[in-house]
């Protein structure tokens, strides 16, 4: 390469490095700016709009929802939302119930319908018992739900290993969705309850990956483009879990011994799935959920149809 090329090969990396920290630190996400800004410049309407609908311009917030915008993650509970989930929890105990294998790991089953059709009455009242007033107070603004997933995990194999979203990783999501478990069994590090940075590390460890990501392709002089998505996924996830490890970087994990606990976080906080220990199982929904101009009831919100799919990923 000659001096001229190299000078120019450095300046791009460096800038790209620059660009992709850029998008983290203002619109928490990685994706393209463009599409950022957009959803940005949505979610400013959506504001305005829930202002002017509930005719309050300056809006309170619970403890929950403060813990929430500082750290990007919080829990809680209530006696109704654990009445709700013990009845979800029997419910789904039921053998008539058709479970289909996750895609995205070895011990792990996907409820095969529609969760939202199934628990309607359950969640609307869960919703109800403090979830939607929740999600207002941290979007100050509606909202609508993305996709709901009902995932029960179970590790029978002791030489299975954690993979897929069991490693540390991000969704790569646009910065104003979230993801609200709620968690229909116990949870603890036993039964592989999901581990979670605050986004002030959060932000460290993806700074610290797009360096080290981009520098590994400059310095072999070689492409993103000639290795797989699974194989630059393998590097990334490998990237962090080694900055939390030599960091000893602090994480979240809940432990509660009843039905019932509310998890939500935003989707790129870094943060690991579950992997359970041998004969322990965990049940939870996992619903991908951002804000909205549209104001609607909580019955209305869940009589549309929250299933996965490519569109709405
Ligand atoms: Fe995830």
């Amino acid at each position: 390469m000659t001096k001229i090329n190299f000078r120019k090969f450095i300046l791009i990396n460096v800038f790209s490095i620059f660009r992709q920290k850029l998008r983290l630190f203002i619109f928490r996400s990685p994706i393209e700016e463009i599409v950022s800004l957009k959803s940005f410049i949505k979610y400013v309407k959506a504001k305005l709009i829930y202002r002017f609908h509930i005719r309050r311009f300056v809006l309170k917030k619970s403890k929950n929802s403060k813990k929430f915008i500082n750290s990007g993650y919080v829990t809680f509970t209530n006696k109704n939302i654990h009445k709700e989930c013990i009845k979800i929890f029997k419910k789904l105990n039921d053998k008539n119930v058709a479970w289909l294998d996750n895609v995205n790991d070895k011990i792990s089953l996907s409820y095969n319908g529609d969760p939202s059709v199934f628990l309607k009455g359950e969640l609307v009242n869960i919703f109800k018992s403090g979830v939607d007033k929740f999600l207002k107070e941290i979007f100050e603004s509606d909202y609508k739900i993305i996709y709901h997933v009902l995932i029960k995990s179970n590790n029978n194999n002791s030489k299975t290993k954690p993979s897929g979203s069991m490693l540390w990783h991000s969704d790569g999501r646009r910065g104003t969705r979230i993801n609200l478990h709620i968690c229909h069994s116990y949870v603890s590090n036993e039964n592989g309850a999901m581990k979670c940075l605050s986004w002030k590390d959060s932000l460290k460890v993806h700074f610290y990956t797009i360096s080290e990501f981009t520098k590994s392709f400059a310095l072999n002089n070689s492409s993103k483009n000639k290795k797989s998505k699974k194989d630059l996924r393998e590097m990334k996830v490998n990237l962090m879990a080694k900055y939390i490890k030599d960091n000893s970087i602090n994480y979240f994990q809940p432990k509660t011994n009843k039905s019932g606990l509310i998890y939500a976080f935003r989707n790129n906080n870094i943060h690991c799935g579950g992997f359970p220990k041998v004969g322990n199982e965990r049940i939870i929904s996992i619903l991908n959920i951002e804000p909205s101009s549209e104001q609607t009831t909580v019955e209305e919100k869940f009589s549309q149809t929250h299933l996965k799919t490519n569109f709405n990923q």
